[in-house]
C-alpha cells in the first residue's frame, strides 16, 4: 500500500501565490508517490464568522482551484471536511486526551485571540480538529506551509499520547515543508507572511487576479532604499520578490544571481510580474473551464467523499473500540 498524504486549506479569503508555492504545488507533486487526500476544511473556516452563501461559494471555488492547479481526481480525493462526519467525531475523542496547556501554547491561537475581545472555543480547539483531519487517514506525510509546523508537532504529540494510553492506533505523521517558497511574505509588508485574510489590495497576488492587477500589485511592492539588486545587502522586500521568481521559475541560486545582480527595482518588478502572470495563466484558464461545466464540481466532491469516508470511518471505529466506547450491533 502506498503511504498516505493529507492536507487541507480553509475555504475563506482568496487563495494566493503563497498558498500555491507553499502548499498546493507540493500537493500536486506528491500525487505520483502517495495516496492523497485533500480536504477543504470548512469546519475550520467557521471558527471565524463566514457569510453562509459566501462560504458555500468559496468551497466550490477552492475545489476548482485544486483541480486547476493539477490535483487529479482520478488519483486523489478532494472533499469537504464537513461532508465526512468522522472528522468531528474523532476531534472529540482527541479533545479528551489533549491537555489545555498544549493548546494554550499554540502561537496561532495566541495571535488570533489577542485580536479579539471574546475568543470562540472553536479557535482554541482548532488544532485538535486539525489533528483529527490528519490522523483519520493515517497520513504519513502532511505537506503544509511553515506556519503550520507547530500544529503538526501538536498532532504528533496527540497521536503519541493516544497510542500510549490506548495502544497503537495512529500513524505519527511527518511535516513536509517545501525548500524554496515555503514562506512568501506580504508584498506591502515583507515582514509578515502573505495571508489569505489580510485586507488591502497591495498585500497579496490571488491566484485568480488578472494580469493587469498582478502587474499593478507587483509594481507597488515594498522594496528598500537601495537602487538595485544587491544580494549581499538586500532587504526582505527584494528578497521576497526574488523568492517568488525563483520558486515559480525553479531557478538555482547561481541562475538568480546571474539574472538579477545589479538590476534596477523597476525592472526586477516587471520581470517578476511577467513570471507570475505566465505561470498563473494556464491555471486560470483551467479554472474557468472547470467552473463552466455544470455539475462537474459536485461530482468531484461526491467521489472524494466516497473515497475518504470509508478510510476515516474505519479509523473512528478502531479509536472507539480502543477507548471502550459503545459498539452497537448494526450500523445505520
Ligand atoms: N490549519 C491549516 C491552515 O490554516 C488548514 C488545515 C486544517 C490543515 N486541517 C489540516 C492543513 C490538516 C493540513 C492538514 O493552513
Amino acid at each position: 500500500m502506498r503511504a498516505r498524504v493529507l492536507s487541507g486549506i480553509q475555504p475563506s479569503g482568496n487563495l494566493h501565490i503563497g498558498n500555491y508555492l507553499g502548499a498546493l504545488r507540493n500537493w500536486v507533486r506528491s500525487q505520483k508517490d502517495y495516496e492523497c487526500f485533500f480536504c477543504i476544511v470548512d469546519l475550520h473556516a467557521i471558527t471565524a464568522y463566514q457569510e453562509p452563501a459566501e462560504l458555500q461559494a468559496k468551497i466550490r471555488e477552492l475545489a476548482a482551484l485544486f483541480l486547476a492547479a493539477g490535483i487529479d481526481p482520478k488519483q486523489s480525493a478532494i472533499f469537504a471536511q464537513s461532508d465526512v462526519h468522522a472528522h468531528t467525531e474523532l476531534a472529540w475523542m482527541l479533545t479528551c486526551v489533549t491537555p489545555m496547556g498544549w493548546l494554550e501554547r499554540m502561537t496561532q491561537f495566541k495571535a488570533k485571540s489577542a485580536k479579539q475581545e471574546s475568543v470562540g472555543d472553536g479557535i482554541f480547539q482548532y488544532p485538535v480538529l486539525m489533528a483529527a483531519d490528519i490522523l483519520l487517514y493515517q497520513a504519513a506525510i502532511v505537506p503544509v506551509g511553515d506556519d503550520q509546523s507547530q500544529h503538526l508537532e501538536l498532532t504528533r504529540d496527540i497521536a503519541t499520547r493516544f497510542n500510549s494510553l490506548y495502544g497503537d492506533t495512529f500513524v505519527v505523521p511527518k511535516t513536509d515543508l517545501p525548500s524554496v517558497g515555503a514562506r512568501i511574505m506580504g508584498l506591502d509588508d515583507p515582514t509578515a507572511k502573505m495571508s489569505k485574510s489580510a485586507i488591502g489590495s497591495g498585500h497579496a497576488i490571488a491566484l485568480l487576479d488578472d494580469p493587469a492587477k498582478i502587474q499593478k500589485t507587483m509594481m507597488r511592492a515594498t522594496t528598500d532604499s537601495n537602487p538595485e539588486v544587491n544580494f549581499e545587502t538586500m532587504g526582505p522586500g527584494v528578497a521576497n520578490l526574488l523568492t517568488i521568481y525563483q520558486a515559480f521559475g525553479e531557478k538555482t541560486n547561481e541562475e538568480m544571481r546571474a539574472e538579477f545582480a545589479g538590476m534596477r527595482y523597476g525592472d526586477l518588478k516587471k520581470r517578476v510580474a511577467g513570471m507570475v502572470i505566465a505561470k498563473l495563466e494556464p491555471l486560470q484558464a483551467e479554472y474557468h473551464r472547470i467552473v463552466a461545466e455544470p455539475g462537474y464540481l459536485d461530482g468531484i466532491l461526491q467521489e472524494g467523499k466516497e473515497r475518504a469516508a470509508p478510510v476515516a470511518n474505519q479509523t473512528v471505529a478502531t479509536a472507539k473500540s480502543r477507548m471502550g466506547l459503545y459498539k452497537s450491533l448494526a450500523t445505520i
